[in-house]
């Protein structure tokens, strides 16, 4: 089976594609590099022992879509490529509305128009946007907080719209919470572009001594330590939920991607020390506006539905992020 792999030299794209071909998929990636850079295909060859061909371009582009679903059989998509920051979609909303959301109309329009109806959309937990201290379920209310979550929400309502109106359309898709950690070859892993937003990222630029301290943003939420606790999964299990979502795709399915445990930021902080053996200076730092004290998925329906359950530990998840950073900022 032949995947068009939207977003594929990206962070969760390029791990996607490399359990992708290691499990006999043929890949075909469309990236405009907007926040990703070309080697990463040969990186991918380099893992894999197969290069995906890398179109260059932007979904946006439909004559270009065209393009590649007539050089290639494309049996489904999987669609990563949006833009993906809280604050910049905040204080841009036009440019978010239209790379994500008219992204997907176009590649939708090209989609039907070769008559491939089969995709896995990337979509994340923040459509929820809301605080418990209970584990998310898929039919938790939804209710993004911020510019980038309503595009991920009209994004999904575009797919579910489409499946609706054609049940030949199989859409699945998965609402990811928090991707940390790196392919264990240290090759490919997550670039942040300026002053990290994340705090994986964050963590890794002190440890890399780009950074002087991390700010922990809030230590007095009602949370165990006072710092705000995320369900943290490893890109390589979340990657791999992709293989199963493949495999399992029929009619319209939602699923959340997510370890079903959360972690707070000490722990991370701890954990990251322990995996690395390097110090983490902390400061405290007043909560980010519009946070949320506790967020973790209740990943039982893909764990049921698709036969998939994350594997790899928090100390892996820790060391995997740290081996490519250390690469890359080297
Ligand atoms: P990323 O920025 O590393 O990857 C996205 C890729 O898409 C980049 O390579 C970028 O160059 C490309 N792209 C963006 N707009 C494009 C366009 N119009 N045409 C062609 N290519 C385009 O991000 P990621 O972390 O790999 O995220 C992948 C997907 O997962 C995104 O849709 C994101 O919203 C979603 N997601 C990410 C997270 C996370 O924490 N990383 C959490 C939930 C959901
Ligand atoms: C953020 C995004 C969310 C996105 C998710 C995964 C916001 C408001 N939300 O959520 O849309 O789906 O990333 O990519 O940006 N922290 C620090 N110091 C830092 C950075 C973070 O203490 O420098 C804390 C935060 O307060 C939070 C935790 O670390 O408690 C995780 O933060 P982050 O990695 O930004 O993820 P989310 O807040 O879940």
């Amino acid at each position: 089976m032949k995947i068009l792999v939207t977003g594929g030299t990206g962070y969760i794209g390029s791990h996607t594609s490399v359990e992708l071909l290691n499990s006999g998929y043929e890949v075909v990636i469309i990236d405009n590099l907007s926040n990703s850079d070309a080697s990463v295909s040969d990186r991918i060859g380099r893992i894999t022992g197969k290069t995906p061909p890398l179109y260059i371009g932007d979904v946006l582009d439909e004559a270009l879509l065209d393009q590649i679903f007539s050089e290639h059989k494309i049996d489904a998509a999987i669609h990563f490529a949006a833009l993906k920051s809280v604050p910049v979609s905040m204080a841009d909303p036009l440019l978010y509305y239209h790379n994500n959301v008219t992204g997907t109309l176009s590649l939708c329009r090209a989609m039907k128009k070769h008559g491939v109806k089969n995709i896995v959309f990337s979509s994340s937990a923040t459509v929820y946007g809301i605080s418990d201290d209970r584990p998310i379920g898929e039919d938790a209310p939804l209710s993004p907080k911020n510019v980038y979550g309503n595009t991920k929400l009209m994004m999904e309502t575009v797919f579910s719209d489409l499946y609706h109106s054609d049940p030949e359309w199989n859409v699945t898709l998965l609402r990811y919470f928090n991707p940390i950690g790196a392919h264990e070859s240290g090759l490919i892993g997550e670039v942040p572009e300026g002053i990290p937003g994340n705090l994986m990222p964050y963590i890794t630029q002190v440890a890399a001594g780009l950074r002087p301290h991390l700010n922990i943003t809030g230590t007095d939420y009602d949370t165990p330590d006072g710092t705000g606790v995320r369900d943290y999964i490893h890109v390589v299990d979340l990657a791999r939920g992709h293989i199963k979502a493949l495999q399992n795709l029929s009619g319209l399915g939602i699923y959340n991607l997510g370890t079903g445990r959360g972690y707070s930021v000490r722990e991370i902080v701890n954990a990251f020390e322990e995996a690395t053996g390097i110090k983490i200076a902390c400061e405290e730092a007043p909560r980010r506006p519009g946070d949320l004290a506790c967020y973790f998925a209740d990943a039982s329906k893909a764990n049921a539905m698709l036969g998939w359950r994350t594997e790899k530990t928090l100390h892996e998840m820790c060391a995997d992020s740290w081996r490519f950073a250390k690469g890359y900022y080297k």
